[in-house]
């Protein structure tokens, strides 16, 4: 479960982010963060993830401060950030060991959850060759695999289906559902809106920091009209501001 309560960012004192954000995802469900470009999507994983404070409110995730206890709240967390360009002078398989020692997951446990993930995404001879020389797509998977080494409880994917071939991007969504099936929390941003469309139990729509939908795709319908796509509603709520 993860809850911001009033959370607002303010870069430099001048440039609002992320204005009063309230919002509860709850564990069981996939949340889509859907919004246009600036609106504030990653700035709001970014404090979620505790890379950056907010400027005021307080996060909440599976009941602990992601500020105050950063530490326990970081373990329950695999996170994947919008760019994947990480680590590129380590090999695939370096930079997977790295991540499990970094949260302690034991030897034969990380070798057969690497394993399976490599040959589930296709990756398991490039574990070799390192990361600079793989592309977008292979970056993508690659911190991916970092992310859940640890068998996360709570999944938080800035634009994960970026690069991603159909393949990988099918398996994904499969993996986030049953994640989330077995009563697990996955928090994830797109501007993809089929994605969100397809695979979402519900959807926060963002723009210029501030929230200006929450709940079912089916009640955004109901809300703007039959037969408009989602494209059409989400243009509709983002553009009259
Ligand atoms: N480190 C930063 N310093 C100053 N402004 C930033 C910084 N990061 C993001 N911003 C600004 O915050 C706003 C929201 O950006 P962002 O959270 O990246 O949106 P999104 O992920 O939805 O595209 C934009 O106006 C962006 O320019
Ligand atoms: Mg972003």
């Amino acid at each position: 479960m993860i809850r911001f309560d009033s959370i607002s960012k303010i870069y430099n004192g001048t440039n609002t982010a992320v204005d009063h954000l309230d919002l509860e995802i709850h564990s069981g469900e996939i949340f889509g963060f859907l919004g246009p470009n600036g609106a504030g999507k990653t700035t709001t994983i970014k404090m979620l993830v505790g890379i950056t404070p907010p400027t005021s409110g307080r996060i909440e995730l599976d009941g602990l401060d992601v500020l105050s206890q950063s530490i326990e709240a970081k373990k329950q967390i695999g996170y994947v950030p919008d760019n994947p360009d990480i680590y590129l002078r380590l090999k695939g398989i370096e930079y997977l060991n790295f991540m499990g020692d970094l949260y302690e997951v034991p030897r034969e446990i990380r070798q057969d959850r690497i394993e399976k993930m490599a040959q589930a995404f296709e990756m398991s001879t490039a574990l070799g060759d390192k990361i600079q020389s793989y592309s977008h797509g292979m970056r993508q998977k690659m911190v991916l695999m970092g992310a859940l080494i640890h068998d996360p409880n709570v999944w938080i994917l800035d634009e994960p289906m970026t690069g991603l071939d159909p393949k990988s991007s099918f398996l994904l969504k499969e993996m986030m559902r049953e994640h989330a099936d077995r009563g697990n929390t996955v928090f994830f941003s797109t501007h993809v809106l089929e994605v969100a469309e397809k695979i979402c139990d519900r959807v926060g729509i963002i723009n210029k920091g501030r929230l200006v939908y929450v709940g079912k795709v089916e009640g955004l319908r109901e809300k703007l009209g039959e037969n408009t796509s989602l494209e059409q509603m989400f243009l509709e709520l983002t553009e009259h501001e």
